[in-house]
């Protein structure tokens, strides 16, 4: 495939997508291949459709297992339908979440284990990685923290989840940046947002520099 693949991670409440947002208004101007932002659990038809069943707070009931196949179901039909086509137009493919949320979030969150999320997710992607994987690092507490003044009522199935939860999280990323330091650059997100921004941006254009038109 001729594209360029990144996924944006990182913990509930870290600025992800905020981040996200401000990198691409300045990316627009400064790289050369058509790009597509989507999203995880989501980014198609179906996939949203799973998302709602996945995110809805009134399953309470819904099993780690289950929970970890369906972020796998969604995975699959997205790359099916979206990232795989994107990449083989050559397009720079930028996901919200992908692949490391499971890891982190079933695999150390809920306690199923790296390996074994990894092997549900094998199956779902045939082993595709990102080229890229930006890691938002922020301590839950600041996390959890900045989700309830932001909307203290609309917290999904995950955001609900307590603090202990969202530490195991924060380990699971730790560990899979360590493992993967080659792939996975970690950005300190307590920065203001604009430190933030511009430290992503100098990443993208050091590891990935084809993409930018000087
Ligand atoms: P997201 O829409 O990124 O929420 P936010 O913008 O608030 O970070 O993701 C929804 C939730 O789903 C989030 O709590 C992380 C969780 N998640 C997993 O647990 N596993 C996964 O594989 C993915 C993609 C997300």
């Amino acid at each position: 495939m001729n594209g360029f693949f990144v996924s944006f991670e990182g913990p509930d409440g870290s600025g992800k997508s905020t981040v996200l947002r401000r990198v691409l208004t300045q990316l627009a101007s400064e790289i050369r291949p058509p790009y597509l932002v989507t999203r995880e659990p989501g980014g198609s038809e179906i996939a949203e459709a799973i998302r709602q069943v996945i995110l809805d707070p009134d399953y309470v009931a819904m099993t780690a297992r289950t929970e970890a196949l369906l972020y796998a179901a969604a995975r699959s039909q997205h790359l099916t339908e979206i990232v795989r086509p994107a990449l083989k137009a050559g397009k720079l493919v930028i996901s919200d979440r992908y692949l490391d949320s499971s890891l982190a979030y079933q695999g150390a969150g809920r306690g199923l284990g790296v390996d074994a999320v990894e092997a549900i997710n094998q199956f779902a992607t045939a082993g595709l990685l990102p080229d890229l994987t930006i890691l938002l690092d922020l301590k839950p507490q600041v996390g959890l923290a900045r989700i309830q003044k932001l909307r203290p009522q609309a917290e999904d199935r995950m955001e609900q989840e307590q603090l202990a939860f969202h530490q195991r999280v924060y380990q699971g990323y730790q560990q899979l940046a360590q493992r993967d330091s080659q792939r996975i650059k970690v950005v300190d997100a307590s920065q203001p947002i604009e430190v933030v921004t511009q430290t992503v941006i100098q990443i993208l254009r050091r590891n990935l520099p084809t993409l930018f038109k000087d």
